[in-house]
């Protein structure tokens, strides 16, 4: 994990904003100011929380690192390093936070389950600084692809220990689901 006084003050700050407001939106917007900070600073995140991973779980390359647990398993942060060219999983997350891109470009497609197949919403294109509320069902499923010649880098702020718990991978074809844990490449989960 990344014990650094900017990691922690994040945290804290992010606890708090979770502890005194009503609802998950209302937490989101309170985190706001604070995420976005931490996407502008370019000094925080050390080098080793930007690599790729030849063996990950989910693929291309694609490392996803931890940064910070609760543990409780309530809270997590992490960065997901896309190599160029290489695209995640259909995948969701089943749990409420603020992902945004820190390092690259990204497109990024948002799914929808319809009919027991799957329908895709939206297309949209990520530069560093942008991101967004994840409030599931609503933008729960998506994939993305890093379009820069650089590595993108994203930071991810769940409500869960997303690496560790068992979510889904979607055919983008047939809407067939199945079960999935991306683990992290720096953390073991427990079974
Ligand atoms: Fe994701």
């Amino acid at each position: 994990m990344c014990d650094t006084p900017v990691v922690r003050g994040f945290v804290a700050g992010v606890r708090a904003s979770i502890g005194a407001a009503p609802s998950p939106e209302a937490a989101c917007e309170a985190i706001r100011p604070r995420f976005a900070e931490l996407l502008d600073d370019p000094d925080w995140l050390p080098d080793d929380f930007r690599e790729s991973a030849p063996e990950s779980g989910m693929g291309g390359g694609i490392g996803q690192w931890l940064l910070f647990r609760a543990s409780d398993a309530s809270l997590s942060l992490f960065s997901l390093v896309v190599p160029p060219g290489a695209q995640t999983p259909v995948h969701d997350h089943l749990a409420w936070g603020l992902v945004g891109l820190y390092r690259g470009t990204q497109d990024e497609e948002i799914f929808a389950e319809r009919d027991g197949g799957l329908e895709l919403l939206e297309r949209r294109s990520l530069r560093p600084g942008d991101f967004y509320a994840l409030l599931p069902p609503r933008d729960d499923i998506h994939r993305v692809r890093t379009t820069s010649d650089e590595t993108s880098v994203s930071i991810h702020l769940l409500t869960n220990d997303t690496g560790c718990v068992w979510r889904h991978a979607y055919d983008p074809e047939s809407g067939r689901r199945t079960p999935f844990r991306s683990g992290y490449v720096n953390v073991a989960c427990d079974e």
